[in-house]
């Protein structure tokens, strides 16, 4: 990536380090030389992080962000956030609305501030590129108005205001509006697009799509893991205040599922069925190639194949009933208020 300065070696507090996009990060992060303390529910399993677990650089808290006297003990140390915690999708969010907002808006700016009283010089948020609802234009910039359709994106879009309000001197801040993240990770979510069709490819032999011309914005797992790698090692005036899309494929869901069928093999039937919702989501990368340099090398094609592998090599046990797959089933399952 341009921009890139003397590799520095953080202290960094990951939340959400124990899930899909964590489980995946924290090594890379450890890789790269960073410290890393996690901060997390474990709310998809206490053992997501076990092929790293007992690393010298290595601290796992299990807690939860709302409760202030956790996060000052989380940031103790620490010199910049990666926030990835959350309720994470429009499913789960819905099943208990206050719930989410406690966790996805209310924390937000808690842990802004204790970050940055802290000490903190780096503050990294995910947010999603769903905050921008639907639109016609087809490169979607990241200057155009968002007009997020659910509340879990308009809790997203709320929080990148929070964090400019929160912005200052010396403490850096950064959005990411990632596409729907696919591939394989030690915690596996198979509630996302091409790890939904994936799955029933592998699993079931039949792949179901509706309508299928809907255009989808795709991210590799390890695409946007080194993204949150290489975003700490780029000059504070490059990222302050910014932010970006980042994704890379904006594919259909026809053409997906027929890559999916590709990679899988021609055994796998493709059933297709009309749908009322054709809502259309894709975004422009441009931005981030650009300014940062960031390209994405991984296509849906290599997640595909990746997690081919993991079904194949039994890594993935249980992949249609299993409850920490599905974010929606794992929040019904687990009672937390
Ligand atoms: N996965 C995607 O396709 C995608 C796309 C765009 C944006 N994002 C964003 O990236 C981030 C990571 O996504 P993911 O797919 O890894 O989600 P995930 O659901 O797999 O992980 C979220 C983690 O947050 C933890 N968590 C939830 N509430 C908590 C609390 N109160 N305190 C501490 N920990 C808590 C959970 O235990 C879980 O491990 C999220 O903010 C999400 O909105 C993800």
């Amino acid at each position: 990536m341009s921009g890139v300065t003397e590799p520095r070696k953080w202290n960094v507090l990951l939340t959400g380090g124990a899930g899909y996009v964590g489980s995946a990060l924290v090594p890379k992060l450890l890789g790269a030389g960073h410290g890393v303390t996690v901060l997390d529910l474990y709310l998809y399993g206490e053992d997501v992080l076990a092929p790293v677990a007992g690393h010298p650089r290595l601290t796992e808290i299990k807690g939860d962000l709302r409760d202030p006297e956790t996060v000052a003990r989380a940031l103790t140390g620490c010199d910049a956030v990666i926030h990835l915690a959350c309720i994470s999708n429009d499913p789960s969010f819905e099943l208990d609305p206050e719930l989410g907002k406690s966790i996805n808006f209310d924390a937000f700016r808690p842990l802004v501030r204790a970050a940055r009283d802290a000490g903190a010089k780096r503050f990294i948020y995910a947010s999603s590129s769903s905050v921008y609802g639907l639109k016609d234009e087809p490169d979607i910039t990241e200057d155009m108005a968002l007009k997020p359709l659910t509340d879990y994106s308009k809790y997203k879009a709320m929080c990148e205001e929070v964090l400019e309000e929160e912005r200052a001197p010396g403490f850096v801040t950064l959005t990411l509006r990632p596409a729907t993240v696919c591939g394989y990770a030690p915690r596996q979510r198979l509630d996302v697009i091409v790890n939904i069709l994936t799955n029933h490819a592998v699993n079931n032999g039949r792949i179901k799509v509706f309508g299928g011309e809907q255009l989808r914005p795709n991210i590799h797992i390890d695409d946007m893991t080194d993204l949150y790698v290489e975003c700490l090692e780029t000059a504070d005036e490059t990222i302050d205040g910014k932010i970006y899309n980042a994704g890379y494929e904006n594919r259909s869901v026809m053409d997906i599922a027929r890559s999916v069928r590709g990679v899988v093999g021609d055994g796998v039937a493709l059933d297709v069925e009309p749908t009322d919702d054709n809502r259309s989501y894709h975004i422009s990368s441009d931005k981030i190639r650009r300014e940062l340099g960031f390209t994405p090398k991984r296509t849906v094609e290599d997640a595909v194949k990746g997690l081919v592998d993991a079904f194949r090599t039994g890594r993935l046990p249980d992949p249609m009933n299993g409850v920490r797959y599905y974010n929606i089933r794992t929040m019904q399952a687990c009672d937390l208020s």
